[in-house]
């Protein structure tokens, strides 16, 4: 249609004009190391695989066995005929591991942030939101047409006021953060926002999406306090595929009652379940695992002058979405992949490299990219 094509058009020559055009780019994980991209061999440094288990063996052999056994799609979703046996067990494993009494699994981190926050909260209710939060918490607390309101980034003298204003003109208040904030690497001052949360009354809900499996001892950011909303993704430590809650058994039970995307969507295919149960098993088994990350990426902030990491997500803002590619172009043509990110992801004028260390980065490669972000990458003020 002439209309719709015109508005695709001039649309993609705004975003051109911006910098901001993207386009998918051909991209082959050899070993969750290296990559290949543009015909070259690349050390990646823009995956979510942190302990590297999404090429696991063991982990790779249970995969396959669950998808010679039972197929590959579940059929349908969990309600009807999809509920295979293995979600149990993995949310058993889930609930165990993180110390929560239930736990409920979905088919992506963004489908269960889109699917608990409605169930939650309505109308009537109000969210309050890092300013910084991943896109997917904004977009539950929008479908849940609540009053939204975002908060400065980790600003607890800012949750306070807002909750003060706000608090006693809404039936429910909810509280979302990221645990590790996605783009930035720093924590979410989670103890401190539990606290504020119960004197108000509200309910406290974590995106630990960057947390589990690599902080805590691998049980997360929020391990070692009462968080009673914990939500997280099978998809990125842990190298399966998938979303989850740790939360009570009433509220668990609600989810498979009312969060609309476990009820209208297909669930996850069985050996994606049979992955995440063997993952989670290996990191219950290997405490030093989960601590690798970290490790690496203050080693790599210790080389290049810049503050130590948090976690292991260490942005180098740049500033100008331009800048961004720029650096990135550079670090490609030694040999690293690190793409750039640039707005809407983040905020305008701070476009950035973000770099994302796992267990099995090598400690040579660290060091020498490292050299290349103290002498080549100029960082904005
Ligand atoms: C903080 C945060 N929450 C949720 C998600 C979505 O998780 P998933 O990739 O499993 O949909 C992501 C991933 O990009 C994330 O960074």
């Amino acid at each position: 249609m002439r209309s719709l094509d015109d508005f695709a058009a001039a649309k993609l020559a705004e975003l051109e004009g911006e910098k901001l055009l993207r386009s998918l780019v051909d991209t082959t994980r050899l070993d969750g190391i290296w990559a290949l991209r543009n015909g070259r061999r690349l050390v990646s440094f823009s995956c979510n695989d942190y302990l590297n288990l999404s090429q696991h063996p063991s982990i790779k052999r249970q995969a396959i066995a669950a998808l010679e056994r039972y197929g590959v799609g579940s059929g349908a979703s969990r309600l009807v005929t999809g509920n295979h046996p293995l979600f149990a067990a993995l949310e058993a494993r889930l609930a165990r591991f993180k110390q929560a009494e239930a736990a409920c699994v979905f088919g992506s981190g963004y489908l269960a942030n889109i699917g608990i926050i409605p169930a939650l909260v309505g109308p009537r209710d109000v969210v309050l939101l890092d300013e910084l939060s991943h896109g997917c918490l904004w977009a539950g607390a929008r479908l849940a047409r609540s009053n939204v309101i975002a908060y400065r980034h980790c600003d607890l003298a800012h949750v306070e006021k807002l909750l003060d204003q706000h608090r006693h003109r809404h039936r429910r208040a909810l509280i979302a953060t990221d645990g590790v904030f996605s783009m930035d690497g720093n924590l979410a001052p989670v103890a401190a926002l539990a606290a504020l949360a119960d004197r108000f009354d509200a309910w406290l809900m974590t995106d630990d999406a960057h947390g589990i499996g690599v902080l805590g001892g691998g049980r997360g950011s929020a391990h070692g306090t009462a968080v009673p909303l914990q939500m997280g993704t099978l998809s990125k430590a842990i190298g399966a595929y998938g979303g989850y809650l740790c939360a009570s058994a009433p509220v668990i039970e609600l989810m498979k009652n009312r969060a609309r995307p476990l009820i209208y969507s297909t669930a996850l295919p069985p050996a994606i379940v049979a992955a995440a149960i063997a993952a989670l098993d290996l990191i219950a088994g290997d405490p030093a695992l989960a601590a690798m990350p970290l490790a690496k990426a203050r080693a790599f902030t210790a080389r290049a002058g810049l503050r130590p990491a948090t976690s292991q997500i260490v942005p180098v803002i740049v500033g100008a979405a331009e800048a961004a590619l720029a650096a990135a172009r550079f670090l490609e043509a030694e040999g690293f992949l690190v793409v750039p990110i640039r707005p809407p992801t983040v905020p305008a004028g701070t476009a950035r490299l973000r770099f994302a260390f796992t267990a099995r980065h090598d400690d040579g490669d660290i060091a020498r990219l490292a050299d290349l972000v103290r002498t080549g990458v100029a960082i904005a003020a």
